[in-house]
């Protein structure tokens, strides 16, 4: 199918997705055509400020959006809690589904769309825009070529203070709440990805220890983890929503190091320290916000009848939520809808 421009629908006309809307606006060849959300006035207002002037369909339930025929994919930025049941109706009508992160809260609910995706033949791939940062292409390079030899070890931490609210969506059960599937599945997914890149294969986990930290509300507001892979590899992670961190990745190698900046979710500069201690630093602007990567891969094997990215793979995206239920597990973090 391929469609110009291109048809986007947003479900959840929230926080981030208003850097989707601003990406959306500023790609050519593509148009936001559909905006659903609980609340009509809210939905309206981001179709007006992301698409001013244009016939925007608001809904405020999936029917209408997914009988929309200008709909040629839905972007879902809804809680976490509730990825599940709009990328469901998509998918079963056939609509091609760009979800944020993380896909599910859980591994059971994950294999279920990814099910329904290869059922119907339908794209469905989760919105990990690292992955897609023009910084990770010269990372990506660094590991394949060896440059920092074989992998050690890897440490990465995302941590920023949230004052603790029990309706916040970082802290609420009952939206899946918690360190672990809102920032730490950013350490989780790109040592994922930097041991791909560098072996050429998934990685196999052999053991992973994680201790955390509680909210009253029973979430993690904090957790540590050590994840043992073949060839004694381990990767450390620390994430928490109690206060800053340094936000950095690095990744040692039996020869050199790589840094990707703080932040480097959303970086855009990286060194390289090779084995005769020579530093090299490498910068790559966003070509708009840093959401274009992940759209024009999802337009991109839309067009070619793909039903999975093999940047983000279905695979993927499996093997870092089985990650995170072990992690979960450890802390002994349940949803009250689990
Ligand atoms: N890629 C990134 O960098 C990034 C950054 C932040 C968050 N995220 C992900 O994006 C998702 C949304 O995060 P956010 O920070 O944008 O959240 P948010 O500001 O709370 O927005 C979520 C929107 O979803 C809608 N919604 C639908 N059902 C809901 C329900 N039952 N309860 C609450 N809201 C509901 C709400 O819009 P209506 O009330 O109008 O329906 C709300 O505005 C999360 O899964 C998160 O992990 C990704």
């Amino acid at each position: 199918m391929a469609t110009t421009p291109f048809g986007w629908a947003v479900v959840g006309p929230g926080r981030i997705a208003n850097r989707f809307g601003e990406a959306v606006q500023r790609l050519p060849g593509m148009d936001l055509v559909a905006v659903q959300g609980r609340d009509a006035m809210r939905a309206r207002a981001y179709a007006d400020r992301w698409s001013p002037g244009q016939d925007v369909g608001i809904h405020q339930d999936m029917d209408g959006l997914l009988n929309d025929k200008r709909v040629h994919g839905v972007y879902i930025a809804t809680p976490h809690a509730f990825h599940a049941q709009a990328a469901r109706a998509c998918l079963a009508a056939g609509k091609p589904v760009l979800c944020e992160k993380p896909l599910t809260v859980n591994e059971t609910l994950a294999k279920e769309l990814i099910g329904l995706s290869r059922k119907h033949r339908v794209f469905l791939m989760e919105a990990l825009w690292t992955r897609f940062l023009p910084i990770y292409t010269v990372v990506g390079q660094w590991l394949e070529s060896g440059a920092i030899g074989r992998i050690r070890s890897l440490q990465s931490n995302f941590s920023f203070s949230v004052p603790f609210d029990p309706c916040n969506r970082c802290f609420d059960a009952a939206q899946a709440g918690g360190a672990v599937l809102d920032i730490g599945i950013y350490p989780l997914s790109i040592t994922q990805w930097c041991l791909q890149q560098a072996n050429g294969t998934r990685p196999i986990l052999e053991n992973i220890h994680a201790t955390g930290v509680l909210a009253a509300t029973g979430v993690d507001q904090r957790f540590t983890a050590s994840l043992e892979f073949s060839d004694d590899v381990v990767s450390q992670v620390m994430c928490g929503f109690d206060g800053p961190g340094e936000n950095s990745l690095r990744v040692f190698g039996d020869t050199g190091v790589i840094t990707v900046a703080p932040r480097f979710w959303e970086a855009t500069r990286a060194t390289l320290q090779s084995k005769d201690g020579e530093v090299i630093s490498e910068e790559r602007a966003f070509a708009i916000n840093g959401f274009e990567g992940q759209i024009l891969e999802a337009i991109d094997c839309i067009a070619r009848g793909e039903i999975e990215s093999q940047v983000v793979s279905h695979v993927d995206t499996l093997q870092v939520v089985e990650w995170m239920d072990a992690v979960r597990n450890r802390l002994g973090v349940v949803y009250p809808f689990e």
